[in-house]
């Protein structure tokens, strides 16, 4: 990714997350997942009063890509405050797609720090099926 994509793909998770629909944890998330033709897909954390059925932002932004006919992931940021690191969930989720993906993750307070990782190294031994 050139630098100038790398900054629309962090902008566009850092608006998403203003639209995370999260009234019990109060812990907003944005993601924003590039595919390799260059597209952008948003995704944010929907919760639900019966906790367990919450979605990460980071699936919403990857089932978004999916259903628009979109399975190449080139890379995804998420946005939270503090910066977290995608749920072990979610990387087996993205994992499915693209088991190296780059993950950027930023801080929504402090937007000039981003970390870089890659999926491979945050999920070194993903389940890949039944044997
Ligand atoms: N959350 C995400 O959206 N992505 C993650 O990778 C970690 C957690 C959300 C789920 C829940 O709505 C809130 O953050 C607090 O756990």
């Amino acid at each position: 990714m050139k630098p100038a994509e790398r900054d629309e793909l962090v902008r566009a998770a850092l608006e998403a997350q203003k639209h995370a629909f999260c009234p019990y944890s109060r812990f907003p998330v944005g993601a924003a997942l590039r595919t390799a033709d260059g597209k952008i897909y948003q995704g944010v954390n929907v919760e639900n009063a019966s906790f367990g059925l919450t979605l990460c932002a980071e699936r919403v932004a990857a089932s978004t890509a999916v259903a628009a006919g979109m399975r190449d992931f080139a890379a995804i940021v998420v946005a939270s405050r503090g910066g977290v690191s995608p749920c072990g969930a979610c990387r087996q989720f993205l994992a499915e797609f693209n088991p190296n993906l780059p993950i950027i993750i930023v801080d929504s307070d402090r937007p000039d720090a981003v970390k870089d990782s890659t999926l491979n190294v945050l999920l070194p031994a993903r389940f890949e099926g039944p044997t």
